[in-house]
């Protein structure tokens, strides 16, 4: 018997348990150990066998370790097979989260129990993947087809007892898996025909061609959603022994796949990002009460958050009346929780009660951390944190929310600087995934691991940052800005460049975007850039333009388009293609046509350079940490795996053409990143 599977025989059960830590995934070692259990119970004559788990969870997925290499035998899914084919029943007694290669395990046993709160999923969607071991064809012959899909093709995890309700759960029980199994093989039921020998019920005969469109339209790009749909169809319409070899070789076939290894990095980065060089050794300071100083857009959707991850918020403002606009906003964001189901009504009240609002900083004396998003002004900034410094503890953290500002400027002045940080949030601050945590070069490893304790707390995903013009993702927006201007320049409009930029997988293009959030703050940090801009740089202008006619984007019904009210359709705008137009003319620029792919190549190139050079610099640490700025705080598709995972799969040469082109068409205005040369 392997070391990770063991078999014992107790009366007439086999008691087969897996124990391979940390999530008792279905490497090669248990594989052959739940082949050796089989041998083992039968030669018992065993009346049924129980498989179950130590540790935390259920198998809750196939090996890591094993991706990117040849699969090894024994196969999971004749292992597999080989259960749901033996002459003793087999029990699956789960608990925790029963993913993937576990939920396809419990789904080749006779019977199906799971304590209360086990989870069940196929998330290999979200890897690119289609299940390897029949999961999807077995899952739509246990609770439907249309059921099935819904889990397949979005990864989504169901409750137990919603998948007892769906007829895929013998029982549902309190306690442990063990003892409650025993019990269940004691009066063990009539052992129906195993599922793979079932027939899912029909559904409409137009079903899987309107799934198909619905999800070419959600997934933006991704295949894996329609692969998987692809799958269940194959049950659907094939017996077994047709549909499992299929679903098999599609699954080999996509590991391979560019989206795959694309959405593998990403899910890979995700567990490495928390982990930079910077903070070893440092330890997460305790948090409880938490002040945010402006209660704005930005700091209102902060303190939600706060709230919301179970931290008490005091929320100050200049004067009552905006102190009361901030509780306002906040007690909004509360309500539309509880209006979409996400928070009960009870614990509404309970954050309302955990908030604090007031004009008098003397409310934050007690705050184990200050985070300030108010306007982006330097003076206003500096006059917060000595405020601040004036009534809080001499060691509580104090971080600042600035988009652009040096933080070492805001903080200058204010005594213990290993305290400082910056935790940049993305709007909306209580939805959007990225917190970019700043470094200073005074912040101590201690306060640094607490940004990231904080982050997680928020569920958010902490990428750490140093200090240059807008850190790392804003740096690169404003590179992928300049050059998407040149683009208009040069031929483009801002439709076509947009266009282009959704082909790619980006939610919105470039100008759609600006609009959205408005012009006003990229228009002020132009100004404030100015004195230091190369004049040998070129300099488009329209942006500026935009903003001086005071289009300032949907907010104002015109910006690089033209809104009807109430509506968020872009319409093109003559006064904007004419400018652009005009302003080339001036130039002495012939504009001339480009392509979709040209203007992706070029878009992407930058990013990449930009992207490339903040490494160098030491901003971001390591490539992963600048594909995830991207990823979670700029839309950036993450089945493209970020802007640098991207580069390596385009290959290098591609990327360094496209940026000659770029470099020879706006010469003085670019700075090439080594790696590039
Ligand atoms: P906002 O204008 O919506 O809110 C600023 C708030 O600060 C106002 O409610 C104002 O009354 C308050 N305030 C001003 N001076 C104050 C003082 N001395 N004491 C207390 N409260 C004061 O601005 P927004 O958009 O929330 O931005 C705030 C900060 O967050 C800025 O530094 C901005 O660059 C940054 N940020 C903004 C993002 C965005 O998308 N809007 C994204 C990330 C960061």
């Amino acid at each position: 018997m392997s070391n990770v599977v063991s078999c014992e025989i107790k009366g007439d059960i086999a008691l087969v348990k897996i124990d391979n830590p940390p999530v008792n995934a279905t490497g090669v070692a248990v594989r052959i150990g739940l082949l050796d259990a089989v041998a083992a119970a039968e030669k018992a004559n065993a009346k049924a066998a129980i498989v179950y788990c130590a540790g935390r969870t259920f198998v809750a997925g196939g090996d890591i370790s094993e991706f990117g290499k040849p699969p090894q035998e024994p196969h999971l899914p004749d292992v597999y097979q080989t259960i749901e084919d033996s002459s003793v029943p087999w029990i699956a007694a789960t608990h925790g989260t029963t993913l993937g290669g576990g939920f396809e395990l419990a789904m080749a046993c006779d019977f199906r129990l799971a304590q209360k709160g086990t989870r069940f999923g196929l998330p290999e969607v979200n890897l690119g993947l289609v299940p390897g071991a029949a999961g999807s064809q077995r899952l739509p012959r246990l609770i439907g087809v249309e059921a099935a899909v819904e889990l397949a093709t979005t990864g989504q995890l169901i409750d137990a007892q919603k998948l007892y309700d769906l007829g895929g759960l013998d029982e549902v029980f309190d306690g442990d898996p063990l003892e409650a199994a025993t019990a269940f093989a004691a009066d063990l039921p009539t052992v129906l025909s195993p599922i793979s020998q079932r027939t899912p019920a029909v559904v409409a005969y137009d079903y899987f061609e309107n799934k198909r469109a619905e999800i070419v339209k959600r997934a933006k790009g991704q295949t894996s959603p329609l692969d998987n749909l692809r799958a269940i169809e194959w049950a659907a319409t094939l017996p077994f022994k047709e549909g499992q070899p299929k679903e098999r070789a599609l699954h080999l076939e996509l590991r391979d796949s560019a989206q795959s290894k694309a959405l593998r990095h990403a899910f890979f980065s995700e567990r490495a990002v928390s982990k930079p060089k910077a903070i070893e050794g440092g330890t997460p300071l305790e948090i409880r009460k938490i002040t945010v100083v402006g209660g704005g857009l930005m700091g209102a959707g902060i303190g939600f958050a706060c709230l919301n991850a179970g931290y008490d918020v005091t929320l100050i403002e200049r004067d009552q009346a905006a102190a009361d606009a901030g509780r306002e906003r906040i007690e909004g964001l509360i309500a539309g929780g509880v209006k979409r189901g996400k928070i009960s009504d009870e614990k509404a009240e309970k954050l309302k009660s955990n908030l604090i609002v007031s004009d008098d900083y003397a409310a934050s004396a007690d705050a184990d951390l200050a985070i300030e998003a108010v306007f982006e002004d330097l003076s206003v900034k500096q006059q917060v944190f000595q405020s601040l410094a004036s009534h809080m503890r001499e060691d509580a953290i104090l971080a600042t929310n600035t988009s652009y500002i040096d933080p070492t400027q805001i903080f200058d002045g204010i005594t213990n600087p290993s305290r400082f940080i910056g935790l940049h949030f993305f709007s909306p601050a209580h939805i959007m995934k990225l917190l970019e945590i700043v470094r200073l070069p005074t912040t101590s490893k201690d306060v640094l691991a607490t940004g990231f304790d904080l982050g997680k707390r928020l569920r958010k995903v902490g990428v750490l940052s140093g200090i240059c013009d807008g850190f790392i993702g804003n740096r690169i927006l404003s590179a992928y800005r300049r050059q998407a201007d040149y683009l208009l320049m040069d031929g483009c409009t801002p439709k076509q460049i947009d266009e282009a930029m959704r082909g790619f997988g980006m939610p919105m293009g470039p100008y759609e975007l600006q609009d959205l959030t408005g012009l006003q703050i990229s228009w002020a940090n132009r100004k404030r850039q100015a004195p230091t801009r190369s004049p040998n740089e070129r300099y488009v202008r329209i942006g500026d333009l935009l903003c001086e006619a005071e289009r300032f984007g949907q907010r104002s019904q015109k910006g690089w388009y033209a809104y009807v009210e109430g509506d968020r359709k872009p319409n093109e705008d003559s006064f904007v293609t004419d400018l652009i137009e005009k302003e080339a003319s001036e130039a002495g620029i012939e504009r001339r046509t480009f392509t979709d792919q040209e203007i992706i190549d070029r878009l992407l190139a930058v990013m990449i350079n930009e992207g490339a050079l903040i490494v160098e610099e030491g901003i971001a640490e390591r490539d992963l940490d600048v594909d995830l700025v991207k990823i979670h705080g700029y839309g950036f598709p993450r089945w493209r795996g970020g802007p640098m995972h991207y580069a390596n799969e385009i290959g290098i040469d591609r990327v360094k053409n496209a940026i000659a082109d770029v470099a020879a068409q706006s010469p003085n205005s670019w700075r090439l990143s080594e790696r590039l040369k």
